[in-house]
C-alpha cells in the first residue's frame, strides 16, 4: 500500500516534467536564480526519483546518498527565491513572498524530514515511512506554493 502510494506522489511530482521539459528548457528562463532553482528542484526531484525506485526494487541501498543530497539541497531553496523572482516561464506563486514564513517552513520540513530518512536509510531500518513523510513535504508545498501546470 505504501509503496503504491508513494509511487503515486512520484507519479504526482512527476507526471509531465518531460512535457514542461520540452515547453520549457532551462535556457528559455532567465539566467539566475529562476534558472537556478529550475535545476536545484531538478537535482531534488532527479534525487526523489532514486529513492521512488529504490523503494520500487525493494533496494534501499541507494536511499542514503539520494536522500542526503535532497537534505543539503533543501537548504539551497529560499535562497533562490529573491522576493520578486516572477517571470512568465516560472511556476512560482506569488503567495510564496506574501507568506514568506510557511515557504520558509516547508523547505525546513523537507530539510528535516530528508535528515530522517538519512538517519533511517543508514541504519538499515524500514525507509518507507520515512521516504513518505519527505514526499508529503514536496506535495504540501508544490500545493501552496506552485502554479498548476497549464493542460493542453
Ligand atoms: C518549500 C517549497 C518546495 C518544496 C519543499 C519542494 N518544492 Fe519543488 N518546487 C517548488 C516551487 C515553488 C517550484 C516552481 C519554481 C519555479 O517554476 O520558479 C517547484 C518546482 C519543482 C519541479 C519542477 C522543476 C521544473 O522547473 O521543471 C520539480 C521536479 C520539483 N519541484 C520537485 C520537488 C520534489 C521531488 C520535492 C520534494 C523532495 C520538492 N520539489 C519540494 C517548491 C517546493
Amino acid at each position: 500500500m505504501r509503496i503504491a502510494w508513494i509511487s503515486g506522489a512520484i507519479v504526482l511530482c512527476f507526471g509531465g516534467v518531460a512535457a514542461v521539459r520540452a515547453a520549457n528548457p532551462s535556457t528559455d528562463l532567465p539566467a539566475g536564480p529562476i534558472r537556478d532553482r529550475h535545476e536545484l528542484m531538478e537535482g531534488i526531484g532527479n534525487n526523489a526519483k532514486t529513492i521512488g525506485d529504490a523503494l520500487k526494487a525493494g533496494n534501499t541501498a541507494p536511499v542514503v546518498v539520494a536522500a542526503e543530497q535532497i537534505q543539503r539541497d533543501a537548504g539551497r531553496i529560499t535562497a533562490l527565491f529573491p522576493s520578486g523572482s516572477t517571470h512568465q516561464k516560472s511556476r512560482a506563486k506569488a503567495e510564496i513572498w506574501q507568506n514568506w514564513a510557511k515557504f520558509e517552513g516547508g523547505a525546513k520540513d523537507l530539510q528535516t524530514t530528508a535528515a530522517a530518512l538519512v538517519v533511517v536509510a543508514r541504519s538499515g531500518g524500514d525507509v518507507r515511512g520515512g521516504a513518505q513523510a519527505m514526499f508529503d513535504t514536496c506535495k504540501s508545498c508544490h500545493d501552496q506554493f506552485r502554479i498548476p501546470e497549464k493542460q493542453g
